[in-house]
Order: C-alpha cells, then structure tokens, then sequence
C-alpha cells in the first residue's frame, strides 16, 4: 500500500470505529462486535506506525472515546481515568516486560499484581469522610457522568465506608474506588427470559445492559436490575499512602467494597502465563464475563514512575483473551466442488489469526448469502470462527468501500471439469455439479469414504488420493481394495514402508460395521448418526438397499428426504455397479447383531478432551450401547460430558438449558457396566 492508499484507507478507518464508538458509547447501541472494532483499530495503528505523520490528534488511536451523555451532569475526574493497552501473546506480554526494563531502574526488584479483567462498565466512586458523595462514570476518561442516584442503589456499593482499625485513614478526607459494574451471566439470562415473555427486545450482553441500565435517568428501574461493583483500583491525595495494588485489595475489601479474590502477586513472567492458561478455562465458570486479564507492576511508585503513554499506563497491560471475530480483506472468490457436486463459493482472504488458528479460507455457503450479505472481492469483512467450527464471513464493511470491489459472479460451469451446473429443483439455494466423474467429486468421495467416521482408513487423505487418482491407481473408492504396494512405492509421494502401511491399513477394513460403510457411501442427507439409526433397524446392506421410501422414514429420525435420497441411490445404475465390484472384493459390511443396548434412547454430547478414548471412539462406544451422540447440545441431550480442556459454547448452553453434566470417569463407567 503506497502512502496515499494508506491516507485513504486511515481516514475511511477512523470514521467507521469513530461512529462504532459513538454508537457504542453514547448511545449504547452496537453496530460491530468488539473484537471486530478491536481488530480495525489494530490496522489502524499499524498504519499508523508505518506512517508515523499520518496521525492527527483526533485518531482514534490517540484517545478514548465516548461523549458525556445529555441529561446527567457532568464531572470532571480527579485523575485521568485511563485504559489499558491490549497484548495477546506471550510474545507480546514479554515485550511489555522488555519496554518496561528500560524505563525502570535496573535494580527494580519487579512484582505483578494480576487480576481478572471484568467485561463491564467503569465507575469512580468518591467518598469523604467515608461518605459516599458521588458516583462518576468513565465518559471519556477526563469527564465522566454524575450517575450517583442509579449507583446509589447497588448493594454491593457501601453508602459508608466500614470501619476499620488497621486502615482508618482512609475514613477521613478523600478517598475514591475505581471499579467495574457487571451484571452476572444468571442475572442477564433471566432478565432476557422475563424480557423474552413480556415481548420485550433482548438485550444483547450483560455489559451493554450493565452500561446501559446505569445510564438510566429512573433511578428506580436501575434499582430493579441486579448489577455489581466490583472494585479494582483506590485513589488518595497522598501516594505514598498506597504501596501497592495489593496493599489497595486489601484496604478495599477492609473497607466495605468487593474485589476479586482471585488477583494475585507473582513474582516472574512465567508464573503470568500460567495464571493465564488457567483462567482462560476457568473463567467459564466465573459468574461474569472477563475478557482478559489486567496485569500490573505491584509497586505502586515504580508503576507510577514508568508513566503514562497516551492514554494508558506503561506499568500495566490487559492480556486478552483471543477473540473469535476480526476483520480481514476478501482476496478473491471461488467456488469449491463437493462430493456431492455441491458448489459452494469460499473467500479467500488475508490470512488473519482467529481465536488462536491462522485464517485463510471461510466459507460463502451459495450464491444466495453472497448476495443477501453483499459481500465483494476486495471487501473488507468482518470474519467469525469459534473453536473447531468453520470460519464464516458474517458481514462487509461496506463503508471501507473504495470503489475497486468486484462483484461475484456464480460460474455458469463446474470449475474443474466444464460441465454446466444445475440446480435440482427450481428455487434450491445451490448450484451443482451433475457429472458423477468430476474429478473433485471423485476425489472428495474416496476421501470421505476413508475418512474417520467412515472406514477410518489411515493414510488415505486428500493429498494421497488425488495422487494415486492422478496416477490412474484407482477411479472409485472399490479400486482402492486393488492396490498393490509395488505400484504404490513407484509414486513419489509413497516409500517402501508408508505403501506397505497403507495396503495394510486398506486390507484391515474389507468388513468395516455397517453405519460406517453406509455412511462411507456419500449419500446425500446421511450423516453418521443417520447411518447408525439406519443400520440398527435394517441391521445388513441388503435390506437397507431393497427398503421403500416408508419404510426408511419409519425409522426415528429419518425423514421423507433422507428416505427418498437413500432409496434414490441404492436405485442408480452406477451405485449398483459399484456394490457389486465390492461385493466381488470381498468388501462387504458387518451385519449389525445387537439392537438397543444400556443407553438406549440416551443423547449424549462432549466437551473438551477426553484422557481415555478420543471423541470419535466415544461417539462410537455410544452408539454401540445404543445411545446416540450429539456434536453440540440441545434440548434433547441427556448428559453432556466434560472432559478437559473445554470450549465455552457447549457449557453455557448446557448450563441455559440445565442439562445434566457428567465427568469422564462417570462416563467411563456408564459405558463399562
Ligand atoms: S485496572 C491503572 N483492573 O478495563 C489501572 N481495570 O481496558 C487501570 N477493567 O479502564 C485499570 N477489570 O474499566 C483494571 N481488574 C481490573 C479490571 C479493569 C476491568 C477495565 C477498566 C479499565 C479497562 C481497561
């Protein structure tokens, strides 16, 4: 990007998260995500930085935003409210620790004070003489607003301070508490249900609603919101008074606010990281949002004397916790061949780093989203990934628009082999790919049919398949019970011992369980719970195949499109000729001998990592006893086991929907009685 590019795109940039700031700030409405401000505001700066004489005083880099609102008065704060400088890595955290070993003497025998960084909204209260006379809010950290009346109703906020024989000091003169108010996760789940029945609009999270409630002009409704003030930072005229922010914990809680029981001193940088990796799973269980950690230097002379670099001080950084969502630019558009000839259109993008994974490709779905969301090649846009899910791009930011942005245009024919794509009804949302011998939907066959939840064949993946197809070894997935390790080594991918492997790995799986063959086969709608139902009803693959639309759809949880796509390919000629060549292979499905079992008509779902089996081998022991196994939670799960290491979505869901949890060794011993 050249200069003027460069001065183009700041200004585009500044004004759309100045506008997400007002929305945000003032008029406590979202029009983005957070991360996804948070992730413009990074290539703000890091053009900034490229382009140092670019920056103006009113970047947004350059100062808190946030408008005083009308109607409150306004108060000026006794110091600068400041915030705090984001780090996200390791990396980064010992960066921090390096900038900072420059600006401290050399013998500063450093401390760190670490605490939960709290997702809600900032509050100054001011007591004299251990009265409360005043609640500020943040505003934009040097005017604040006069919310004394709503803050007044919070019971965690002492109206006088407690009194206190070892910090009697700060009962006289001028003490002021800098905290956070938050709405716990209960709380907000049952205001939205209550909201929810009234017809009401939901609110959107606990710190909008947290923000929003205090910024009421009816003391009276705030008084009927339950919200907290949790305290972090205590302010005197004198200094010295305060050592520490240990020392400040303590007088806090003394007397009478509530701090976090969890912040803590460490000594080192190794000990932070570590309280980081804890918290980050532990904080699902917190009954409030935290975004991140707050790590300060603990001595409270020398973090006052590394000093303020523009609006936040040197001596503390926020670690946060990866998002889910940033922005990045749409490279190009193309359209990808699926095994069943679907056409599904991919971004390709800006590699961009997404809760913790590099990001290169998300998924378009069809043609149809495409247009509806308006997203063009050369977009900026907001991207979203959770955990193991597929990245998906929610939205354009269409006022980063320079004009240079192409519109997509579905091809009219299948990329890989030229045929025409059609769709099968009128109506239907994608385009597809109607030559059974693409050679993507090949491909893309006999990886699936290898793949985990089918045979489980080791060894068979993408890039080896397309190498022996490409080398004329094999055209369908029975070609691949004919191959020999001689014609295997010759291929340079393959060695003497990965072709033996490979053979060998094939030759293990001629009488694979009949759910996993019947999954294998690629039939349109069948996933593998489909299969498992299917196969311990009809219980061989020569009554599954003879089976009628009704009598499939009989079957709990097939309905009359899986049924008719089933009876549908069993009926093709080339289907039917593949099934014999495997018969003629002697690959044939095991017949299913046992029906029902210990769980049966349970619903089961995982979290986390399990130490025993992997998910898949669970999923199968499951479904072995009967059971069936869900991969996120619903209404109809039973039990939800946790294992390690757990994601956030299906805990919080299990917890809304009070599914009844169970830990591995409870699990372990379902499955082994
Ligand atoms: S300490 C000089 N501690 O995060 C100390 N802040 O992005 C500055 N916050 O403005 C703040 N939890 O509103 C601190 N345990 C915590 C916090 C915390 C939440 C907020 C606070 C601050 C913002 C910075």
């Amino acid at each position: 990007m050249n200069k003027a590019q460069a001065k183009a795109r700041i200004e585009k940039l500044r004004e759309l998260i100045n506008d997400y700031r007002y929305h945000y700030h003032v008029l406590n409405e979202s029009i983005m995500s957070e991360e996804a401000a948070d992730s413009l505001k990074h290539e703000l700066t890091t053009l900034e930085t490229e382009y140092p004489d670019l920056i103006t005083a009113d970047s947004p880099s350059q100062r808190v935003a946030g408008k005083p609102l009308p109607g409150f008065t306004q108060i000026t704060h006794s110091s600068r409210m400041l915030s705090l400088n984001d780090v996200f890595s390791q990396e980064e955290v010992v960066a921090w620790r390096q900038r900072l070993d420059k600006l401290l003497p050399a013998d500063a025998n450093l401390e760190y004070f670490i605490d939960l960084k709290m997702d809600g909204f900032a509050c100054a209260l001011h007591y004299e003489d251990g009265v409360l006379t005043r609640a500020v809010t943040r505003g934009d950290g040097l005017v604040g607003e006069d919310v004394t009346m709503n803050v007044r109703t919070l019971e965690s906020v002492p109206l006088r301070l407690r009194h206190t024989a070892t910090h009697k000091a700060f009962l006289t003169g001028r003490t002021e508490v800098r905290g956070e108010i938050v709405m716990y996760k209960a709380d907000f789940n049952r205001l939205n249900k209550q909201r929810e029945k009234e017809g009401k609009p939901l609110f959107a999270n606990p710190r909008n609603t947290a923000a929003g409630t205090i910024r009421q002009l009816d003391p009276r409704l705030v008084a009927e919101r339950p919200l907290y003030f949790r305290a972090y930072d205590l302010l005197r005229n004198k200094a010295e008074e305060i050592p520490t922010f240990r020392f400040a914990y303590d007088v806090l809680s003394d007397i009478g606010l509530l701090t976090n029981h969890q912040a803590t001193v460490v000594p080192d940088l190794d000990s932070i990281l570590r309280f980081a990796e804890q918290w980050e799973k532990k904080r699902l269980s917190l009954p409030f949002f935290i975004d991140g950690l707050v790590i300060k230097v603990n001595d409270r002379r020398l973090f006052a004397l590394a000093g303020v670099a523009g609006k936040a001080p040197r001596g503390a950084v926020a670690l946060k916790y990866q998002a889910e969502q940033a922005t990045t630019r749409v490279k190009n558009i193309f359209v990808s061949i699926g095994r069943t000839g679907a056409a599904t259109p991919v971004a390709m993008l800006e590699p961009v780093v997404i809760a913790g994974t590099t990001v290169q490709m998300a998924t378009l779905h069809n043609e149809g989203e495409i247009a509806r969301k308006d997203i063009r090649i050369g977009d900026t846009v907001i991207v979203h990934k959770a955990g193991d899910i597929i990245p998906e791009v929610v939205e354009p930011l269409i006022r980063l628009r320079d004009g240079s942005e192409k519109i997509f245009q579905m091809p009219t024919h299948c990329p890989e082999c030229n045929t025409r794509l059609v769709k099968h009804k009128s109506g239907e949302a994608v385009w597809r790919c109607p030559n059974n011998a693409c050679p993507s939907r090949t491909w893309k066959r006999i990886e699936h049919f290898a793949s985990k939840s089918a045979l489980d064949i080791e060894g068979l993946g993408e890039k080896n398949v397309i190498a022996l197809l490409q080398a004329g070894l094999i055209r369908d997935v029975a070609d691949i019970f004919t191959l020999k390790a001689t014609d295997i080594i010759k291929l340079e991918r393959f060695a003497d011992v990965s072709a033996n492997k490979l053979v060998s790995a094939i030759n293990d799986k001629t009488h694979p369980p009949l759910n996993r063959f019947l999954y294998g086969l690629g039939i349109r709608h069948v996933g593998i719970q489909t299969a498992t139902d299917i196969a311990n009803s009809f219980r061989a693959i020569e009554a599954v195949s003879q089976a009628t639309i009704d009598e499939l759809a009989r079957v709990n949880g097939v309905g009359v499109i899986v049924a008719e796509s089933i009876v549908e390919w069993f009926s093709e000629k080339r289907n039917k000729k593949l099934l014999e060549k495997l018969h003629k292979l002697n690959v044939w499905p095991k017949p299913v001998k046992k029906i029902g079992g210990p769980l049966s008509g349970k619903y089961f779902a995982i979290t986390g990592s399990l130490k025993a089996m992997g998910r898949e081998v669970a999923a199968e022991h499951i479904r072995a006893l009967g059971g069936n196994f869900q991969s996120s939670v619903g209404e109809q799960t039973d039990y939800l086991v946790v294992g390690d290491n757990v994601g956030a979505n299906k805990l919080t869901k299990a917890n809304k929907l009070g599914t009844k949890q169970i830990t591995e060794h409870d699990f372990l011993r379902m499955i082994e009685s």
